[in-house]
């Protein structure tokens, strides 16, 4: 195992999303010492409402830029700025299904955006970037087996294509340029703060509002569940003791089919399973996803330590009683995208 690493100066990029907030906090409350800047666009999934309290708990400690990493010009004055010695790329967009609808935007952030870091990376003499991937580059399996970090990549839909890219991209920096970079490929996260338009929230949201569940196809497709404090604490063990130019696997042992996860969240909340509404399957869907994260576990000391029924039950619990955070998402931009996706699915 590689002497673990200091760092002082850190880069979190898309830290106003889901497992960006997550990591941001943790960072905060665990790594006294690392002074941290959030850029973040602020897109659709970014809210700004997830971190502001950050900004006065931890003045000196924490800033939100509003940026587009793939903007190099405002980059580079950034790094120039800050002489960061840490970068944690989780800035992209991320939802499969609006990768179907279209593809740039994602082509643009996952893939020319991680190309402006890296240069920037090179550059500015950055001691390690991290580049926060996932398990849908690995494709599909069928009934059996695990994925593992010496597969071939194999993406189903335009959304993992494009982090397949960037992790290719990142590839090409280590080997070309001596890039000190590492890769993480985890599963489906679940936790709080997650857009409702991921399979969980948005199943919490619409049984709160007595909508129909929307299960895709036949409900029978599995995920392998990783509470986001696990992956937020393996990104750190990663930054901070991977080895250079290595990838590893993170998941939560916590294989469930779709149907499973929504009859769950009705029974927590004590709904009837009348409201499941089958309807048109995604296009390309991958059929199941499950981690083998022996690598990281015996390398590095990393397992997944939430529980998954004690996670989703707090999980649907945050949701219920953060009923106004959602309520000020449902009420934008979201609605009109709710509308095209299941409008007349
Ligand atoms: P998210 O969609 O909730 O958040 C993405 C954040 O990135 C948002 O705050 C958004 O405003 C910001 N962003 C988007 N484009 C940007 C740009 N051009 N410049 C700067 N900021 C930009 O996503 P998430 O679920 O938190 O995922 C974070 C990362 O983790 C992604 O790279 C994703 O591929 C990866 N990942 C996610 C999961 C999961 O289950 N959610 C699992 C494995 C890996
Ligand atoms: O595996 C890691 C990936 O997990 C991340 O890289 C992605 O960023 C993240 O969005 C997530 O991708 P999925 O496509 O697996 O997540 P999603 O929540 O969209 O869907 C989970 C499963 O639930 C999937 O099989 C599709 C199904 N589903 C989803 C929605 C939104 C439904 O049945 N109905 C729905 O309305």
């Amino acid at each position: 195992m590689g002497r673990d690493k200091k760092f002082t100066r850190v880069l979190l990029t898309g830290g106003c999303g889901f497992i960006g907030t997550n990591l941001l906090r943790f960072i905060l409350e665990h790594r006294p010492s690392w002074q941290v800047v959030n850029v973040d666009l602020l897109t659709y999934a970014g809210n700004i409402e997830n971190t502001v309290d950050l900004e006065k708990r931890y003045p000196s400690r924490y800033s939100l830029v509003r940026a587009d990493i793939a903007d190099a010009q405002k980059m580079e004055e950034l790094f120039s700025q800050h002489g960061f010695d840490l970068v944690l790329n989780l800035a992209a967009e991320s939802h499969v299904d609006r990768s179907i609808e279209s593809s740039s935007i994602f082509v643009r952030t996952n893939v020319l955006g991680v190309q402006v870091l890296l240069d920037a990376c090179i550059k500015h003499q950055v001691q390690r970037f991290v580049q926060i991937s996932t398990d849908e580059v690995y494709g599909s399996l069928g009934q059996d087996g695990r994925f593992t970090e010496d597969l071939p990549m194999a993406p189903n839909s335009p959304y993992s294509a494009t982090k397949a890219a960037a992790d290719l991209m990142v590839r090409a920096y280590i080997k070309t340029y001596g890039l000190d970079a590492v890769i993480t490929r985890c599963s489906n996260n679940y936790g709080p703060y997650q857009f409702p338009e991921k399979l969980i929230p948005l199943m919490v949201v619409n049984a709160s509002r007595g909508r129909k569940l929307p299960v895709y196809g036949d409900g029978k497709n599995v995920r392998d569940w990783i509470h986001v404090e696990d992956h937020c604490r393996g990104i750190i063990v990663v930054a901070e003791k991977g080895e250079p130019g290595e990838c590893y696997n993170m998941g939560g042992n916590a294989e469930k089919e779709n149907i499973e996860i929504v009859r769950m969240i009705l029974r927590h909340m004590g709904k009837g399973e009348e409201l499941i509404g089958y309807v048109k399957d995604r296009p390309g869907h991958d059929f199941r996803y499950a981690m083998d994260f022996t690598k990281i576990s015996t390398t590095l000391g990393w397992r997944p330590e939430i529980d998954f029924e004690q996670g989703i039950h707090s999980t649907i619990d945050w949701y219920l009683s953060h009923e106004s955070w959602w309520e000020r998402i449902l009420s934008g931009e979201y609605s009109r995208y709710y509308e095209r996706m299941y409008g007349s699915r």
